[in-house]
């Protein structure tokens, strides 16, 4: 018999990536591109979707030829994606009318001052359980609406895009659903997805009137609502197109929830830290969505067919792996894999903190006018300080969310699962376990982000039975546990606040 598979695309900040998972989730094919990071002005970052859909097809392609897969063995596609990025496109040419604007764009923090002012940020908090923020879809679709250049369409130039809106003409979504509607012409996305917007209710599952008002966003251009694993299937990819094959669509989450699933994290206090750009630590809180008083996000973890929607409590760090491209980018390092050997060279930073705020600090701080800050330099401060520092700042930016989530949660956390590129550095694994006085549990497959999308669409197709299988397959690569004193930690860690408080309200003018 042939073996059949489920593919996963990972549609992330840096590149996209597919990987086609077997029946015991180990990976059996895996291509990865990398797009342009496009920066018209400080604080905006933009990316091209055409290039994004293009790489995602060339990705597919090439992980299944060098495996020697044929499409028809994939029994279903799910989807993952960087949250919060915004397309609006032409419903009839299915082109964007504008770059998409990236989660990092800070381009409306004006607008969320606007907000502030009006003292609306509680009234938001309570219908999407998010943080008022440039950070979500909300005021980046308003932006796109008012600013989106009318040459890129074949239309008049009275034709304002609202009205285009309004007529269904234009349509909007996040870069699940820009992708959803190219491989399947379907115009959906998941709940996961539409929590991170900050025009849908998580409490009552539906885009929200009075936020679509608030934002002056048509309700024709948003795409239609779906559990992120879904038996009815999203579409199916078109088998003229360049699969040649007639896959189904069945699951998406984005990014952060698809790890928490790929995790296995499907009970009430299980817990993940994925560390990618950023970091974000992803709490199961169950069927209740809890409010946070800690700056933490209230979030859908995930939604199964036909079952009630999971939520969660997020830790959204903004700056973690970033940090590290930043070292490559200013000379001091040469790559990644170079800062564990720097860190260990010397026996600690010698007092210097950095604080990577280049884009603002999230949780637990939100503050987008927050900016970088080293603090603590002597003439005797070498590089390696500098990189110790700076892995430093991953750990010390976990443990900021770590504690907002146990007072939030009520829950102690004694162990936390980790994934994302940074963790195959074992040093900051141990930093993590260091700074946490906590178990750090490291799995077999770090790919977690596209397993858990596959195994929301297999589930959907009846590749994999139950959850409880998807349980079994999670294996321990290694566990990490504290080697430093908690006085130690909680010293540090108390240094490190003040570091903050030094970096916060920066870019103020
Ligand atoms: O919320 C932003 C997050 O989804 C981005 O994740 O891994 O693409 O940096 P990543």
């Amino acid at each position: 018999m042939t073996n059949t598979y489920v593919g996963s695309i990972d549609q992330g900040t840096t590149g996209t990536r597919f990987i086609a998972f077997d029946h015991s989730g180990q990976i059996v094919a895996n291509a990865y591109e990398r797009h342009e990071q496009i920066y018209p002005e400080p604080g905006w970052v933009e990316h091209d979707p055409v290039e994004i859909w293009e790489n995602t097809q060339a990705v597919v392609e090439r992980g299944l030829r060098e495996a020697d897969i044929d499409a028809e063995q994939l029994e279903a596609l799910g989807i993952t994606n960087q949250r919060e990025t915004t397309v609006v496109w032409d419903a009839d040419s299915g082109r964007p009318v504008h770059n998409a604007l990236v989660w990092q764009d800070r381009r409306t923090t004006d607008r969320v001052e606007e907000l502030e002012s009006a003292e609306k940020v509680e009234w938001i908090r309570e219908k999407t359980g998010l943080e008022a923020d440039a950070y979500f879809s909300a005021t980046k679709t308003e932006w796109l609406l008012d600013n989106a250049e009318p040459l890129k369409m074949q239309r008049s130039r009275d034709d304002d895009l609202r009205s285009r809106a309004e007529a269904g003409e234009l349509m909007v979504g996040t870069i699940d659903a820009w992708l959803i509607y190219n491989l399947t012409g379907e115009h959906v996305t998941d709940v996961t997805n539409a929590s991170r917007t900050m025009l849908y209710n998580i409490h009552e599952l539906s885009w929200d009137d009075d936020l679509l008002a608030e934002f002056d966003v048509p309700a024709a251009m948003l795409p239609e609502v779906r559990p992120s694993s879904d038996e009815t299937l999203y579409g199916h990819t078109d088998p003229d197109g360049f699969l040649g094959a007639e896959v189904p669509v069945a699951g998406a989450l984005g990014d952060q929830q698809a790890a928490l699933f790929g995790q296995t994290c499907f009970d009430e206090g299980d817990a993940k830290n994925t560390y990618g750009t950023g970091s974000f630590y992803l709490m199961n809180t169950g069927t209740e969505a809890v409010d946070s008083d800690h700056g933490l996000l209230t979030t859908v973890g995930f939604q199964l067919s036909g079952e009630p929607v999971q939520y969660a409590l997020e830790g959204s760090i903004f700056i973690t792996g970033a940090a590290i491209e930043w070292l490559e980018d200013v000379d001091l390092i040469n790559n990644a894999a170079q800062t564990a050997e720097l860190a260990r060279s010397v026996d600690s930073t010698d007092g210097v903190y950095m604080v990577p705020a280049f884009t603002g600090l999230g949780a637990p701080h939100w503050d987008g006018r927050a900016r970088g800050t080293i603090v603590g330099m002597t003439r005797g401060t070498r590089k390696e300080h500098i990189v110790r520092a700076t892995l430093e700042s991953i750990a010390f930016q976990t443990r900021d969310v770590a504690e907002a989530m146990e007072a939030d949660s009520g829950i102690e956390t004694t162990s936390l699962r980790v994934d994302g590129g940074a963790v195959k550095n074992s040093f900051l694994c141990q930093l993590q376990s260091d700074v946490l006085q906590i178990e750090i549990a490291r799995p077999q497959v770090d790919e977690t982000t596209a397993l858990g999308a596959a195994y929301a669409a297999g589930l959907a197709v009846g590749y994999w039975g139950s959850v409880d299988e998807l349980r079994d397959n999670w294996q321990i690569d290694r566990e990490f546990s504290p080697e430093m004193a908690r006085a130690t930690a909680d010293r540090r860690y108390g240094r490190w606040g003040d570091a903050v408080e030094r970096s916060l309200d920066w870019a103020r003018e």
